[in-house]
């Protein structure tokens, strides 16, 4: 209940609370605390991010290729495709059908704080550089890049009507960018971390939550001041559900429902520590909201109660997202994984789809080598007859020339490198990182930090890259 003296102390919106429900214990510590440090931890060990065997487990319905926390997550309407985005600097669209890579879109000069998808199938991306790229399918270079910013943009929404994108930024500013025709405007007014954006469902209104402890309903059109509205925490995270009712949550791991006209409705607590993403359903029932902890609960909107809770791995989960169905969500995980899930039952989806016959690695089961390349599979086909995913064909990569496989898009940087692929150059690029050994690569930064794991992938691939 200590939310409800807080918001006694400096409410400005009309804090009417119909319903109070406490599952269980607040959170105690302060996301300013953790978040700011992870953030410059994971910078600083980006280049040393490092892929070891213990990680790497069998479920090929996970999808591996990040080489550092995925920090963002959105599905397409067709709940055919997942863009992420990563500390490792690079965002990666992949097909949920295939479970591979489509796409390794490496722009950003830091992390990829937020990615969404626009509706003329595009995708905008979001860095801690401070800028915003749009990027059509298959191109290798954004299309259309918005600066502005001068700190991190942490979220990313698109409005329904398809006019603008919003950005939310560490300098405080919340920036709309014109989709279609329009003067690109700042928004101004939070005294701290902008950490949220969403619009409502009419597209009349842009929905922002600070650190500074308050969300504010800024209308479009400018005509009208926005709504200030108090928390009693700082705020992390924002939606709006189909009928206009907001949610919010932060540091205290409590879900708030907020009216459309800024009263605070009801809260639960979600997480005993703090709150770092939200996802709605489209149909407006579940919320999900991912804990610092590495839980995720799923609340029922209208009964404003815990549901379930998804346990992962027990690290930090920075990113969730609904499918479609409204059953099924995607989160993405500290150590790089995007994983799937039940949301009905709580339960992983992996192990309950792996089926033999469509997993490339299904022939080497036991080979310690193959394990080693679940963390390369989704990227690089091994058969000469495939078709690339994200990355190039490695089929007869032994004694290949660097960038020589034609029918593949390669970086121009590594076009005009003297390197003969082998066990040893192989070896050697994942010693000290694709970034060191082929500076401008798209591939993203991984280590295999073990000289025994990268021998027996490298054996591993001689064999199952031999073309007859
Ligand atoms: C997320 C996707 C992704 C993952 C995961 C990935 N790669 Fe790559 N890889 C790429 C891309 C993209 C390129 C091409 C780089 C470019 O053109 O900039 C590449 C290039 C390569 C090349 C050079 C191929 C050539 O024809 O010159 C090798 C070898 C390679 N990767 C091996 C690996 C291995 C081994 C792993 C796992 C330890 C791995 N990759 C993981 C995307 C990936």
């Amino acid at each position: 209940m200590r939310w409800m003296l807080n918001a006694g102390r400096r409410a400005s919106c009309n804090d009417k609370i119909d319903k109070v429900i406490d599952v269980s214990r607040a959170g105690d510590i302060d996301f300013a605390i953790v978040w700011r440090p992870m953030t410059m931890v994971f910078n600083r060990l980006l280049l040393a991010a490092a892929l070891s065997l213990a990680s790497i487990g069998h479920a090929h319905a996970q999808l591996r290729g990040h080489g550092g926390p995925v920090r963002a997550v959105a599905i397409s309407s067709d709940g055919k495709s997942v863009v992420s985005g990563s500390f490792d600097t690079s965002a990666i669209r992949w097909s949920l059908t295939r479970n591979v890579a489509l796409q390794v879109m490496r722009y950003h000069d830091g992390a990829v704080n937020a990615v969404t998808w626009l509706q003329d199938g595009r995708v905008a991306t979001a860095g801690a550089e401070g800028k915003v790229a749009l990027w059509t399918p298959s191109k290798q270079q954004p299309d259309t890049v918005f600066e502005g910013h001068s700190a991190p943009v942490v979220s990313l929404a698109a409005s329904p009507d398809g006019k603008w994108l919003a950005s939310a930024s560490w300098d405080h500013t919340i920036r709309l960018w014109p989709l279609v025709a329009g003067e690109r405007r700042v928004l101004e007014g939070h005294s701290q971390n902008v950490n949220g954006v969403a619009f409502t469902p009419d597209s009349r209104a842009l929905v922002s939550a600070g650190y500074d402890e308050t969300l504010r309903i800024w209308p479009i059109d400018g005509a009208s001041a926005p709504i200030v509205c108090n928390l009693p925490t700082p705020l992390n995270s924002v939606v709006v559900e189909p009928d206009g009712e907001i949610v919010t949550a932060g540091a205290d791991g409590k879900i708030y429902f907020i009216s459309a006209q800024g009263d605070i409705i009801a809260s639960v607590s979600a997480s005993p520590a703090p709150v770092i993403a939200l996802a709605a359903s489209s149909d407006g029932h579940l919320i999900a909201a991912a804990g610092i902890r590495g839980s995720v609960g799923v609340i029922d909107r209208r009964e404003h109660k815990l549901l379930r809770t998804l346990v992962g791995p027990g690290l930090p989960v920075w990113s969730v997202a609904f499918f479609p169905d409204n059953k099924r969500l995607v989160t993405g995980g500290t150590d790089g994984v995007i994983r799937q899930w039940d949301a009905m039952t709580g339960e992983p989806i992996d192990s309950a789809v792996v089926d033999a016959p469509n997993d490339p690695l299904a022939a080497y089961a036991n080979d310690p080598g193959a394990r080693v390349f679940r963390a390369c599979v989704a990227c690089h086909a091994l058969q000469p007859d495939e078709d690339n995913k994200a990355g190039p064909n490695l089929a007869g990569v032994m004694g290949r020339k660097i960038a020589t496989l034609p029918n593949y898009r390669y970086s121009e940087a590594l076009k005009h490198m003297n390197i003969v692929w082998s066990k040893k150059t192989i070896a050697k690029m994942f010693e000290v990182g694709p970034m060191v050994y082929t500076p401008g690569t798209k591939m993203p930064e991984q280590k295999i930090s073990s000289e025994e794991d990268r021998r027996a992938l490298v054996d591993f691939l001689a064999r199952a890259t031999a073309t007859k």
